[in-house]
């Protein structure tokens, strides 16, 4: 079974309160996009779960979230089975673009139907939240939704069904750690004025439109201040997108992957050629999924 697993972005992540558990409430705006990972799952008699994969970022081990995915699902409904989880990487590890979490998402989706067990989507999302906070969001078949509580809580945007946006992603060659960053926060927290609902909602109603000025100044990220003061490379990177004429530039997640959204396909090419040839950026063109 050959399956494609998706990267997302967050076009708005508003951080509300650390809560006792140790996570932290938040308000965010996720998009699916065409950059994608490749996952096939091949069954195993034996009742061992393995991950081959030729990209050395990733862990092979039960740390891995496509590993955790089986394992879970191995428990729950006691299957005896193994699976071989072959993963073919594209989405860039660590930055923010949520490749890891949609692994374990493709992967609960897959064994769903490999080993027979009839589960909803509601069940699947219910699993998902516990393997991470942004898993449940790729079980959800949308290309925009809100997302609450720690992220796990998934409302879809059907009213944003066909927008569809093209982007430039600039990912710097560093590795961020969700944890340290949402720590950084912490220290460095700040109130916001605005009521966050009310903010999203201007954003959603500017996608609506394809007002892409007025998108642009809703898009928001309260991690991008801590993990731009951590890597002040993410200043340059938002200025050079900047230079090249894009309006609508923000960091995805706890970073440090920087996006641009773009006017058409066109646009998107000729800035997505302009910035390669800065050798310390990974960059991508990718569309609304
Ligand atoms: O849920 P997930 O395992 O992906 O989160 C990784 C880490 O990021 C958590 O252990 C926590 O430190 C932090 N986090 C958080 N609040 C969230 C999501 C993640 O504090 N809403």
């Amino acid at each position: 079974m050959i399956l494609k697993s998706p990267a997302k972005l967050n076009l708005y992540l508003k951080v509300l309160r650390k809560r006792k558990d140790g996570y932290h409430d938040i308000i965010s705006l996720f998009e699916r996009i065409d950059l994608s990972d490749t996952i096939s799952l091949k069954r195993r008699r034996a009742n061992r779960i393995k991950i081959i994969s030729a990209s050395g970022e990733i862990p092979k081990d039960k740390t891995n979230l496509a590993w955790r995915a089986a394992g879970l699902l191995q428990r729950k409904f006691k299957i005896k089975q193994g699976v071989e989880i072959k993963i073919t990487k594209r989405i860039p590890v660590g930055a923010g673009l949520g490749g890891g979490s949609g692994n374990a998402a493709t992967v609960l989706m897959g064994l769903n139907r490999l080993w027979n067990l009839n589960l909803s989507k509601a069940k699947l999302a219910a699993l998902a939240k516990e393997i991470g906070s942004d898993v449940a969001f790729f079980i959800h078949d949308c290309p925009f939704a809100l997302a609450e509580g720690r992220g796990e809580r998934i409302k879809p945007l059907k009213t944003l069904n066909q927008i569809k946006l093209w982007h430039v992603l600039a990912v710097p060659r560093v590795n961020v750690s969700t944890p340290f960053i949402y720590q950084q926060w912490d220290k460095a927290k700040k109130v916001g004025l605005t009521s966050p609902e009310s903010d999203v909602k201007i954003l959603t109603s500017a996608l609506r439109k394809n007002a892409l000025s007025l998108v642009g100044k809703a898009l928001f990220n309260s991690l991008e201040e801590v993990t731009t003061r951590l890597y002040p490379a993410l200043n340059s990177v938002k200025g050079d997108l900047a230079g090249l004429g894009l309006k609508a530039i923000r960091m995805t997640g706890s970073g440090p992957a920087i996006f641009g959204i773009c006017s058409s396909r066109k646009e998107a090419v000729s800035i997505s050629r302009q910035l390669a040839q800065n050798r310390s950026l990974r960059v991508f063109l990718s569309r609304t999924l």
